[in-house]
């Protein structure tokens, strides 16, 4: 059940984080003022990971990957690139990117000018974007 939720709110999350990257990108570049829907985006993009990383943590624990870690080692698991990626790789990006979100967040807020707050928004939730799609395991997750 949680795999299933892990799954089905990475459509959410990363709908909404695609949304937050062109909505700051189409400000930038057409010098709008930054409005209040422009902070509720990627505030919502920020709530939106930070729920899907708590399901990740527990996805983490509960996922076959992890079993097989505790019953052979680190050493075996790293030569497996499927459980690698489930327990090392993918985590670690998904992580990073969730950090790159938080702190674009909080930092976008102390910028004075309009400009600046789109300019952090799509350089920050831009990294996160490109994070998230690196790390995702595509195969398994579009083959349902
Ligand atoms: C932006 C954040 C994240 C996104 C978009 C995301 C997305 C995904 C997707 C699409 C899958 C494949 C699901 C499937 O097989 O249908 C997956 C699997 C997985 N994710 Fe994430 N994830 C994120 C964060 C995390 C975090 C933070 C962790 C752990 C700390 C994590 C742990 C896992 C694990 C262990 C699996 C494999 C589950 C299994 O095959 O049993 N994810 N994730």
């Amino acid at each position: 059940m949680i795999k299933m939720l892990h799954s089905g709110w990475a459509y959410i999350t990363l709908i909404v984080l695609v949304f937050a990257v062109v909505n700051a990108v189409i400000g930038l570049s057409s010098k709008k003022d930054f409005k209040e829907k422009d902070l509720r985006i990627p505030l919502f993009t920020l709530i939106v990971s930070h729920i899907q990383l708590i399901i990740g943590i527990i996805a983490f624990f509960v996922s076959a990957q992890f079993q097989f870690l505790r019953e052979n080692g680190m050493g075996a698991a790293m030569k497996e690139p499927e459980i690698r990626l489930a327990i090392v790789e993918h985590p670690l990006m998904m992580i990073l990117a969730i950090v790159a979100i938080t702190v674009g967040f909080s930092k976008h807020k102390k910028q004075p000018t309009d400009k600046g707050k789109f300019k952090t928004i799509a350089l920050y939730y831009g990294v996160a974007l490109l994070f998230v799609l690196s790390r995702i395991p595509w195969s398994k997750w579009l083959s349902f």
